[in-house]
């Protein structure tokens, strides 16, 4: 049965970069521009950049790719008055298991994401920007190219952007669907039309980054979130949020809930009050685990219901806030199924480039199949932990550092579940056709 959130709870919700989904039509220009659209720009235009910079840099907005790196220090770390084309490189690859508000926001608000380029590029200094949207988000991508052209027919987008002087180029560039071009150095590559593959760091984007150029890569919400905090100041995206993780954030639930979707309030919102918001558990499921921002990031269990979710809050309970896609898993999932279902994602993303990540999922993949067909031994327990103690930190990017959360943390939590199957208390969820011959 679907619950009622108490009204303490209701009033956490603090819908700003969610505020327009609701309205019919939102995606349309005119209808954006009877929304307040657009005056963030006009007001924008007449500052000077720096100052922009100075503005998000005091809002203290982190990047909601899952780093969470502050923004304003990322603009300015742009060199100015080097003589090269700088460009803005917004990532709306949402790969990320689990993960599952930029495209939404593209899809019923993509003029946002339009003016929020077109600030953050006159911040920067770019006159070109590029969206990267994922290959498989057509329905999105068809909403944002049609942004982009009513934009550029109004004369917010092109040159002399409002009689201002400013001019800017903004292309929607659709990949492949590949988890890795959402690591921005891969995602650059693909963009210049190379394999997505990640890119040996220093030199950074912000000096070498597209074209060997300097570069900003921020995600879809951060710099959606741009708009919001040049109308409404610092000091009010600071009343959002906590100390350190201000303004609010979209929390993606799915799972075990009545009313799995996108759940916007101030960082630092607790599960347990996301769960009343989404009508509680479904009828007969108890929270078992769950991942605090997708399937990179150390599950956590009912134990950790109360758990501020913001960057230092999780990181304290011993994960990452991520992408906040909380998936919400019951008594009745297998935390072991579920490891060996995220792992079979990994080793099918992973690009090959490096060693670790590309060997170690391959063989980790094939210990669970093994757990999981009632043959694992108790010496797989070992080898699982040893591979990943030379995946993590030993790998190239982060996809595989990403891959070992669910192994490590499902192993401190769930050992019990794991030795079920090798002791035989559980039946074997695989047959032992898996494996023979399997990829
Ligand atoms: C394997 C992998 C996949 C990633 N996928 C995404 C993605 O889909 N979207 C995203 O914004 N950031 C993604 N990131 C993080 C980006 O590399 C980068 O940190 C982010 O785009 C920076 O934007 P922000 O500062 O606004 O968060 C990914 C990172 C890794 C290692
Ligand atoms: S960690 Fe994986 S995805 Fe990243 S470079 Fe190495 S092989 Fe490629």
């Amino acid at each position: 049965m679907t619950t009622t959130p108490r009204r303490e709870t209701l009033e956490k919700l603090t819908p700003v970069l969610t505020k327009r989904w609701l309205s019919p039509d939102a995606w349309r220009l005119d209808v954006y521009q009877r929304l307040d659209g657009y005056a963030a720009l006009r007001k924008a235009l007449t500052a000077h950049p720096d100052d922009l910079i100075q503005l998000v840099k005091d809002s203290g907005l982190r990047g909601r790719g899952g780093a969470g790196f502050p923004t304003g220090l990322k603009w300015g770390f742009i060199p100015q008055g080097d003589g090269k084309p700088h460009y803005l490189v917004v990532n709306a690859d949402e790969g990320e298991p689990g993960t599952c508000k930029d495209l939404p926001l593209m899809t019923h608000d993509p003029h946002s994401l339009v003016e929020g380029v077109i600030i953050a590029s006159y911040a920067i200094r770019a006159n070109r920007a590029y969206i990267y949207i994922r290959g498989e988000a057509v329905h999105a991508a068809r909403r944002l190219r049609n942004a982009v052209q009513e934009a550029y027919r109004a004369g917010y987008l092109g040159e002399n952007i409002l009689g201002t002087g400013f001019d800017l180029e903004l292309v929607v560039h659709s990949g492949a669907g590949a988890y890795i071009c959402g690591e921005e150095t891969a995602l650059l590559d693909s963009l210049e039309g190379f394999r997505g593959q990640p890119r040996l760091r220093p030199p950074f984007p912000a000096t070498h980054g597209l074209y060997a150029c300097p570069t900003v890569v921020n995600n879809v919400g951060t710099i959606a979130s741009v708009p919001y905090i040049v109308l409404g100041g610092a000091a009010w995206w600071k009343s959002m949020g906590t100390e350190k993780s201000s303004g609010p954030m979209i929390y993606s639930l799915s799972g075990r809930i009545n009313n799995p979707g996108q759940y916007e309030a101030g960082l630092g919102i607790t599960l347990r009050e996301l769960i009343e918001l989404a009508g509680g558990m479904q009828p007969g499921h108890d929270l078992r685990f769950w991942t605090p921002g997708g399937s990179s990031t150390p599950l956590l269990t009912a134990e950790h219901l109360d758990v501020p979710l913001d960057f230092e809050g999780v990181a304290a309970a011993g994960s990452i806030l991520g992408t906040t896609a909380t998936q919400i898993f019951s008594d009745q999932d297998c935390p072991v199924y579920a490891t060996y279902r995220w792992l079979e994602f990994y080793h099918h993303e992973s690009c090959g480039k490096c060693t670790p990540c590309r060997e170690g999922n391959y063989w980790m993949v094939r210990t669970y199949r093994r757990i999981l067909a009632g043959q694992g031994t108790h010496e797989d327990l070992d080898t699982l932990l040893d591979t990943c103690d030379n995946i993590l930190g030993r790998s190239f990017c982060g996809l595989g550092d990403g891959a070992t959360s669910p192994v490590t943390s499902s192993l401190k939590y769930f050992k019990q579940d794991y030795l079920d199957y090798i002791e035989g208390r559980t039946a074997p969820k695989l047959s032992e056709k898996t494996l023979v011959g399997a990829h």
